[in-house]
């Protein structure tokens, strides 16, 4: 009797997403990110055979459920609403949502100061629910693209920006320089995790695999390289 461990071992197709700098993007045909290469030491610690799916955000739940993807790396915050849906394997990255206004702004300080103001954001994500809970807004707007917020932020098209703490950063190093700025402290803690459909065969794999690259020194590393001190 031959047994080989290989033989039945399926190539995972992990869904990333071509535009969520610095975690996941695609630049000259090449997918980069924080969590590509974060995902390229989990899969060789946990022995996975997988290949990059580039999608759009707001495809990736469904695509799971439908087994078009397997697994999904793409800054996926974990919250309750999509645990009834979703597994999710141990959170590899703690961050938050924080408010940008133009760079000369002086009247929004806060969130309190939101009153009648419109803000912006990435429709479907966790800011926008997050800033649809907010009172007496004059509009939440909600953008499939995130940088063309960023611009209407820049432009004084809209008032105020909600988004995820480093890739706001990362726009404002970038392109956003001079123009926008993060305003106040971190509005709601989050943490991402990779995400897949419930009943599934590899979160186990995968936790154990993070946990390694954790203690290893590997996600320090990585950590350092993509975000500095
Ligand atoms: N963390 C936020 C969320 O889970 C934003 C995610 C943005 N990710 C992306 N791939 N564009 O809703």
């Amino acid at each position: 009797l031959t047994v080989s461990g290989c033989a039945n071992q399926k190539t995972l197709k992990v869904g990333i997403e071509s535009d969520f700098r610095p975690f996941t993007y695609t630049e000259g045909g090449e997918n980069k990110g924080f969590e590509v290469e974060l995902w390229e030491e989990i899969a060789k610690k946990g022995n996975i055979k997988y290949e990059l799916v580039p999608m759009e955000m707001g495809n990736m739940s469904t695509a799971l459920k439908s087994g078009e993807v397997d697994l999904v790396i793409a800054g996926m915050t974990v919250n309750k609403a999509r645990k009834d849906n979703l597994a999710f394997s141990d959170p590899y990255f703690q961050t938050g949502l924080v408010m940008l206004t133009a760079q000369d702004n002086t009247d929004i300080t806060g969130k309190d100061k939101l009153k009648d103001k419109t803000v912006a954001t990435r429709i479907g994500s966790t800011a926008y629910t997050y800033a649809g809970m907010l009172p007496k807004l004059k509009e939440v707007r909600g953008y499939p693209d995130i940088n063309r917020a960023y611009e209407d932020l820049a432009n004084k098209k809209v008032d105020c920006v909600i988004f995820d703490e480093r890739n706001a950063r990362d726009y404002i190093q970038t392109k956003g320089q001079g123009k926008i700025k993060i305003v106040g402290d971190v509005l709601n803690k989050e943490s991402y995790a990779i995400a897949t459909k419930k009943r599934n065969k590899y979160i186990g794999n995968i936790n154990s695999a993070i946990e390694q690259v954790s203690k290893n020194g590997t996600y320090e590393t990585l950590y350092m390289k993509w975000f500095g001190s």
